[in-house]
């Protein structure tokens, strides 16, 4: 559907000043009501969430810490609806849960057990909030709410059952005692960021999934094999331990399973976990709208900690892009080329997941060489490049190893380390790659050993505190950086780049640190949410900050961002501790202006503000609150008063007082389109 541009002035509402209440704070003119919380029912027999640490029944529960989210349209019939605006569904992420000592605590009655072994009830509820949501909503008058017992709500966590797609299906890699076969795996973990296909499908990134597995102190010597350099590439040393211990919670397999030491008769073989983790680390795709469909790991597009994924804007006859970004310190961008051409017919399909395996499981992925020139490239990651062929650090033995171990065979090419990719957002007035990078401690104008790494053109600040000391470590407040596609648009493999945003105390140095000229209603550190909503073409910014919050709690603001190449050169001038200078050339984008960049929203205390979506209309907006009080020490539990957050109990929802991840709707009193 084509919707029309606002008559509106965008971003004509008044700046959110900086905050620390413990409420959620937008312009004058809005109001923002809590939608969908922690603990939430979605069925009709689950009875309301009490929030004491008693409640049961989790798998047909809201999970928690919701993160990446969008909204499905329904006709007023329940029939997909491309335009639907009144009636929907939303899907949406349940990454984490807020914990100390192994323990979420605010699950459990006195704050659960912080030693090993875990009670297997406490694990079952641990791993049961963990996963993807899918909640009916419906607008009521003007007021929204969700539907308890609506036939599209689903859900699925950290022990659901899941089909490998693509090149990987099947592949030795994937074989596990669960799947003999390996065309099965068993749960989604720790979804970050998400996405929407063309064809009306929900895509989710597993993200931190490494650290829920255990390895024992002596598995190198046991495994013996090349799977060793995987593990150590994935975060996974010998003797690491788990986040949660879940593996202690007895002696089924839904406990053994994420102990990756555990070794069957026959070396990775049909008798083991010792392959498990090889199951954690795609983008996964669900049907929203059909909850009988198995959701599909999509294999082609590499194995990482996934944030989100974003498609290019579709050419009729021209492949889609899928751009992506792998969150952690010094890792990479990638892009996946589809195989399959855009038709028109697949914007409504009969058969959605159909349509998924047509587009997302033959292709090419690339990742991106970021140049000091102003240009880039996208690289190939398979058995064809001869860097990966012939790779000596890892012997890949075909392409399906190569996806699932990608981020060796990024290595492998020489692909450029980046400060930490969160979400990308396409533009969709003009096809432009957007790509918050949130912060990096290991940027270093002194680097030394393998961890670090000095500022580059693409990553250019190293400085360690918003006000640009002279220790010069780290980029502590991110920045946001934006391709555009070389001439062969989502098949191009060059493209040229500037940095749209610096992150940034409004008083900081502005030749060094205060880059984009960030006053008092625009200052922000470290983005993470970054999405361009269609119905006004607004770029919306989320921050996910440790170094701004004694200032001022996690925010989102509304940003219309100008295009590559529309600011200028600049050069940072470093000095190193051996005398010398360090020179390095970026690409600024032009600066901020009161009418291009305002902040919109400020948060409760200790919460991310993650994931967004709206109505095709324009007129409803969805945003996540993400672990609220998430600095409560677990000796606190029992009381609330000394909990750094009680919202959005504080806000009239929901009973008891501990702190609940949530899903907010934003509108406008006058009943206009949100960010006008
Ligand atoms: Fe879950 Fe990279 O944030
Ligand atoms: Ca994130
Ligand atoms: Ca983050
Ligand atoms: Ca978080």
């Amino acid at each position: 559907p084509v919707i029309t541009p606002p008559a509106e002035k965008l971003l004509g509402f008044a700046a959110v000043p900086k905050s620390l209440a413990d409420s959620v704070i937008v312009p004058t003119g809005y109001t923002a009501a809590v939608l969908y919380a922690l603990g939430d029912p979605l069925r009709a027999g689950t009875p309301a969430y009490k929030n004491d640490g008693t409640d049961a029944d989790f798998d047909n529960r809201a999970g928690d810490h919701h993160d990446g989210m969008e909204y499905f349209g329904l006709s007023a019939t329940g029939t997909p609806s491309a335009t639907g605006s009144d009636r929907g569904v939303l899907a949406m992420n349940h990454e984490a849960t807020t914990d100390e000592k192994l323990s979420s605590h605010f699950l459990h009655a006195n704050g659960g057990t912080t030693s090993l072994p875990r009670p297997a009830a406490e694990v079952d509820r641990e791993v049961a909030v963990h996963g993807i949501s899918v909640v009916e909503v419906r607008k009521t008058g003007s007021a929204w709410n969700t539907v308890a017992d609506s036939t599209f709500n689903r859900r699925l966590t950290a022990l659901s059952e899941v089909e490998i797609a693509g090149p990987a299906r099947g592949n030795a890699l994937l074989v596990t005692k669960f799947s003999p076969d390996g065309t099965r795996t068993r749960g989604t973990l720790n979804n970050c960021g998400g996405g929407r296909s063309p064809w009306g499908t929900y895509l989710s990134g597993e993200e931190n999934w490494s650290g829920y597995f255990v390895r024992s102190a002596t598995d190198d010597a046991a495994r013996n094999d090349k799977s060793v350099v995987s593990l150590r590439r994935y975060g996974r040393n010998q003797g690491a331990t788990s986040r949660h211990g879940w593996e202690t919670g007895g002696t089924d397999d839904k406990y053994q399973r994420w102990d990756i030491s555990k070794k069957g008769a026959s070396l990775n073989g049909s008798d083991d976990y010792r392959n498990e983790m090889n199951g954690q680390g795609y983008i996964i795709e669900v049907d929203p709208y059909d909850k009988t469909r198995p959701a599909r790991k999509r294999s082609a597009l590499g194995r990482y900690a996934h944030e989100s994924a974003a498609f290019s804007n579709p050419v009729v006859g021209q492949p889609l892009a899928v751009y992506m970004g792998d969150d952690s310190r010094n890792e990479y961008i990638y892009k996946f080329v589809t195989k399959a051409a855009w038709s028109a017919a697949d914007a409504n399909p009969g058969d959605r997941i159909a349509t998924g395996d047509k587009y997302l499981d033959e292709g090419t992925l690339y990742v991106a060489k970021v140049n000091a020139d102003g240009s880039g490239q996208w690289i190939e990651l398979s058995m064809n490049n001869p860097l990966i062929a012939n790779y000596a650090t890892y012997k890949f033995a075909d392409l399906a190893d190569v996806l699932v171990n990608a981020r060796l065979a990024a290595d492998a090419v020489g692909a450029t380390k980046m400060d930490r990719p969160e979400w990308c957002s396409v533009n969709p007035a003009n096809g432009e790659i957007y790509y918050t990078l949130t912060n990096n401690s290991n940027r270093n104008v002194n680097a030394s050993g393998s961890s670090q790494l000095p500022p580059d053109a693409g990553n250019p600040r190293a400085y360690t505190d918003m006000k640009g000391s002279s220790a010069q470590n780290g980029n502590p407040n991110g920045h946001i950086i934006r391709f555009r596609e070389g001439v062969a648009g989502s098949a191009a493999t060059s493209f040229t780049w500037d940095v749209y945003l610096f992150g940034a105390e409004s008083g900081a140095d502005a030749t060094r640190v205060n880059l984009s000229g960030l006053t008092a209603d625009q200052d922000h550190s470290s983005p993470d949410g970054l999405a361009f909503l269609k119905s006004t073409g607004i770029c919306w910014i989320q921050t996910d900050d440790g170094a701004y919050t004694d200032v001022t709690n996690n925010m989102m603001l509304a940003a219309l961002p100008g295009k590559v190449g529309d600011g200028a050169k600049t050069t940072l001038v470093y000095d190193k501790a051996d005398g010398t200078k360090l020179n390095v050339d970026t690409y600024v984008g032009k600066k901020a202006s009161a009418d291009t960049l305002k902040r919109f929203l400020v948060g409760p205390v200790g919460a991310e503000i993650t994931g967004i979506t709206e109505t095709p209309d324009g007129k409803a907006l969805f945003v996540n609150i993400q672990h609220p009080g998430e600095n409560t020490a677990l000796a606190n539990i029992g009381d609330p008063a000394k909990y750094t957050s009680q919202w959005p109990a504080n806000a009239g929802y929901g009973a008891g007082k501990r702190p609940r991840s949530a899903t907010i709707v934003i509108t406008k009193n006058d009943g206009g389109r949100i960010g006008t």
